[in-house]
């Protein structure tokens, strides 16, 4: 049975074409039930299939998970390893239903932090769902968004150097095409779970206008019918982007 919330959500028609999630609560939902945190994470797959299958029935285009975080460095070590092995799983485990599904992935961030194992998987991943034409996934690694804008200024800064790029030339499309989501639209959604009102160093560019929607629910619980509930409250919203209303 198609689900009533999907069916809500195409009779109203506007459907957020880059939706961006902050996977928050993977650490609670393990101790709630006196599991080691890495259970959390390992569980929290689980909800990235769920979004997936709810973003492609929704009609999402581009589709953003924040999966690890520059900061997320600083975890401890058996943490950290947990959650790079995750990864490496996730890629092993999930290349032939991303591929199924027509999801074509991409991974974010400071590639070059990763370990050569995980760095191969990433690299799997990304090559083996090459042209997937439903859904765009990028899965956010190793990403900091003030990272990634003194990335975007250093290599703006070569450019000009080189001889390449005049200073005056330097507006928001050239800052934006040099950050990763170069190319993008800005996400239209942004979900958090878990409950924290914050944003935690992620898409500090692209989120300048982006609608937010905080649940409580915790990462490993949500499912595609919480993703569909963001949605119909996003389509709620009226976007202004500083205007007023048109008379
Ligand atoms: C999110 O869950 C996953 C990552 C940040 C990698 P957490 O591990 O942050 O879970 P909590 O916030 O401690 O519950
Ligand atoms: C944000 O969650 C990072 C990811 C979801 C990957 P955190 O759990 O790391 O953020 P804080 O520490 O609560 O701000
Ligand atoms: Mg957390």
């Amino acid at each position: 049975m198609a689900s009533e919330r999907l069916e809500r959500i195409r009779v109203s028609g506007d459907v957020p074409r880059h939706v961006a999630v902050i996977m928050d609560g993977n650490g609670r939902w393990a101790r709630q039930r006196g599991l080691p945190r890495h259970m959390g994470h390992r569980e929290g797959m689980k909800a990235v299939r769920e979004t997936i299958e709810g973003a492609v029935e929704a009609g999402i285009e581009i589709l953003t998970l924040f999966a690890f975080s520059t900061e997320n460095w600083n975890r401890p070590e058996q943490e950290v390893a947990a959650l790079m092995n995750l990864l490496q799983l996730y890629a092993r485990k999930e290349l032939p239903e991303l591929r199924r599904q027509g999801v074509e992935v991409h991974v974010l961030g400071q590639i070059e932090r990763l370990d050569a194992q995980t760095r191969r998987a990433v690299e799997t991943i990304v090559n083996g769902t090459r042209g997937g034409t439903e859904l765009r996934l990028n899965l956010m690694v190793s990403y900091g968004g003030r990272e990634e804008l003194v990335r975007a200024a250093r290599l703006l800064a070569e450019r000009v150097r080189d001889g390449t790029l005049a200073p005056e030339d330097i507006d928001e499309a050239a800052l934006a095409g040099t950050l990763f989501t170069a190319g993008l639209p800005d996400p239209d959604l942004l979900i958090r779970t878990s409950g924290e009102y914050r944003i935690s160093n992620f898409m500090l560019w692209q989120l300048a206008y982006t609608e937010l929607h905080i649940t409580p629910v915790l990462w490993p619980d949500f499912d595609r019918e919480h993703l569909f509930e963001a949605v119909l409250d996003y389509q709620r919203r009226e976007r202004r982007f500083g205007r007023v209303q048109a008379p």
